[in-house]
């Protein structure tokens, strides 16, 4: 096994990224850090509500600066970012330098749209199906940047998704 890989998901909102990290992590042993959840911890403040009352420039900048606390901390072997982290070209290479692997969960946006619907989880670049698909046309040009390419297929639940990665990415045997 691939025991010294470390792993960045991207991929759109809705798409699973939390949940599979949290199987993913749990499969191979180790720790995860959800790049959401780190933000809000650290500054106290929902991420909703910093986009809300801040503008989303300003909430990229807060989250390239987390992202760079996050990278440099070598504890966390799986980051779940949040689904804009990887469109920005400075936490791409931020990412680069720390030789992260970056694993691009792709699916549809009927998938991702279905996801976001459900969730209590406020998402204020997703408001309306029309604005969050052309968010998600528009990115899919940077996902497709990511080392791998993993096709997420509606019918499997995060956990075999999350076990397929260990297998492929890190050559784990079940
Ligand atoms: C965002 C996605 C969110 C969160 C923020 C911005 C985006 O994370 O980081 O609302 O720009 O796509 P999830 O992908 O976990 O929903």
């Amino acid at each position: 096994m691939d025991k010294e890989r470390r792993i960045i998901l991207t991929g759109f909102m809705g798409v699973g990224k939390s949940t599979i990290a949290r199987f993913l992590a749990s499969l191979l042993d180790c720790k995860k850090i959800d790049l959401d959840i780190f933000i809000e911890q650290n500054e106290q403040m929902r991420i909703a509500e910093i986009i809300k009352s801040a503008g989303e420039a300003h909430y990229r900048r807060i989250e390239t600066e987390n992202l760079r606390r996050v990278l440099i901390c070598d504890e966390a072997q799986i980051i779940a970012l949040g689904g804009g982290a990887w469109t920005i070209e400075e936490n791409r290479r931020l990412i680069k330098e720390r030789d992260f692997t970056t694993v691009w969960l792709e699916s549809s946006f009927e998938h991702c749209w279905r996801n976001i619907r459900q969730s209590k989880r406020e998402r204020p670049l997703a408001v309306n199906k029309q604005i969050a698909a052309k968010l998600f046309d528009e990115r899919q040009r940077f996902y497709c940047l990511a080392d791998w390419h993993f096709v997420i297929k509606p019918e499997l639940t995060s956990f075999e998704i999350a076990r397929k990665i260990a297998e492929e990415v890190f050559s784990m045997r079940f």
